[in-house]
C-alpha cells in the first residue's frame, strides 16, 4: 500500500526523535528536523530547520504538508535549563508555538512531547488533572509551552512523559548508554538518588503515539510512565545487575543545600500516574523487568 501521509518530527536527530522516525517511517512520509547533528535514519528525509526563522519554517511545513506533527525538540537535562533558562523557554515554549502557528492552517495533530517537570515533585503519582506548579527552569518552558498548543492548536495531545529507557541514536547518548561505557569500563559513577521518577521503556511511547495517531483523540492531556517509581540511583544499580555489571560501582550523589550546613534536602517524586493513558488507549504498562529485555533485544541485534 502506497504511504501518503506524512508527518513532521520536529527534533527528529534526537534521542526521542530518532525512535519516533524509526518507528513512524513503515506507515508514514517521515520528514525529521534537526539543529545541529544532521544524522542519517534510512528511510526518513532529514531537513536543518531554524526555529527562529518563521519564513524558513512556513516553506518546509508548507512542503510537507503535514497530517501529524510531534514536537520533540528540547532538552530534558533540568540543570542545562537550569543554567540556560533564555534558551530552555525559546525551545521548549517559542519553539513549539512558532512551528504550531506556520502549520496550523493544514490543521495536523499536534503532538507536544512534555515531561514531568511541570509538577513540583512534593506528592508524586500525579494524574493529567493535577495543579501544575514548576519550580524548575524545564518545568516553566514545559508549561508555557503546554499552555501555548493547549490554547492555540486546534487538534492536540500533550504527552507529559516520565525519563525514557532505551540506546540513544549515537550521537545524543542516553542515560543508560552513558551509565553502560563507566560500567563496562569498570569506572565509579555517582548517580543521584534525589528525585522517583516513574522511568518507562520508550517502546510503550510509541505505542502509545501510534494509538494517539491512529484515533480520534484531541485536545487531551496524558500522562505516560511505569508502574514502579525509583531515584536513578535505584535504577542504575538495578540496571547493573541485569545486565552483568558490578553495581558496587554505583555511589550515591547526596542532594544537599549546598549551605554552610550542608543539610540533605527531601528526596523528591515526579512520577507520573498513567492509567488514563493505558485504559483509553487500550496499552499494557510494561514492567520494568520488560523495559530491560526490550532493551537487550536491540543490544543483541546490533552487536
Ligand atoms: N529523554 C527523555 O527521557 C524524555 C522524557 C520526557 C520528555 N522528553 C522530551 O522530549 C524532547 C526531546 O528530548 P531528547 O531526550 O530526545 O533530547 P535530545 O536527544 O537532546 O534531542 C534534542 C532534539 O532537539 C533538537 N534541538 C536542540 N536545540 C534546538 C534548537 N535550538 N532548534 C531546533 N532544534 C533543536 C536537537 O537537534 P540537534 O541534535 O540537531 O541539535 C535534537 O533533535 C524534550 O523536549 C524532552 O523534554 C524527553
Amino acid at each position: 500500500m502506497a504511504i501518503t501521509k506524512a508527518v513532521l518530527i520536529v527534533g527528529g536527530s534526537g534521542f526521542v526523535g530518532t525512535h519516533l522516525a524509526i518507528h513512524l517511517r513503515e506507515r508514514y512520509k517521515v520528514f525529521a528536523t534537526y539543529n545541529e547533528n544532521p544524522v542519517r535514519i534510512p528511510g526518513v528525509t532529514l531537513l536543518p530547520v531554524n526555529l527562529g526563522n518563521r519564513n524558513h519554517l512556513k516553506r518546509v511545513v508548507y512542503t510537507i504538508r503535514p497530517e501529524a506533527v510531534i514536537y520533540a525538540a528540547g532538552s530534558n537535562d533540568v540543570d542545562w535549563a537550569e543554567a540556560n533558562p533564555r534558551e530552555a523557554e525559546s525551545l521548549h515554549t517559542s519553539g513549539a508555538a512558532s512551528v504550531s502557528n506556520v502549520a496550523e492552517i493544514f490543521q495536523p495533530k499536534f503532538i507536544y512531547l512534555s515531561n514531568c517537570y511541570p509538577f513540583d515533585g512534593t506528592r508524586g503519582n500525579y494524574h493529567e488533572g493535577d495543579t501544575v506548579l514548576p519550580v524548575t527552569a524545564l518545568g516553566k518552558a514545559k508549561v508555557g509551552g503546554e499552555n501555548y498548543i493547549r490554547g492555540k492548536a486546534l487538534s492536540y495531545v500533550i504527552i507529559r512523559s516520565s525519563p525514557l529507557l532505551a540506546r540513544g541514536n549515537g550521537i545524543h547518548l542516553s542515560f543508560l548508554d552513558r551509565l553502560r561505557m563507566k560500567l563496562a569500563a569498570r569506572e565509579r559513577i555517582e548517580v543521584a538518588e534525589s528525585e522517583l521518577h516513574s522511568f518507562a521503556a520508550i517502546d510503550g511511547l510509541l505505542e502509545m503515539i501510534d494509538r494517539v495517531l491512529d484515533s480520534g483523540l484531541r485536545n487531551k492531556t496524558l500522562h505516560y510512565g511505569g508502574r514502579t517509581k525509583l531515584s536513578l540511583y535505584e535504577l542504575s544499580r538495578l540496571f547493573a545487575g541485569r545486565f552483568g555489571y558490578d553495581p558496587e560501582l554505583i555511589l550515591a550523589k547526596k542532594h544537599t543545600s549546598g549551605t554552610t550546613s550542608n543539610y540533605e534536602l527531601p528526596r523528591l517524586d515526579y512520577s507520573l500516574n498513567s492509567t488514563q493513558t493505558y485504559e483509553m488507549l487500550k496499552i499494557e504498562p510494561l514492567l520494568l523487568e520488560q523495559s530491560f529485555d526490550l532493551i537487550e533485544k536491540k543490544l543483541v541485534a546490533r552487536a
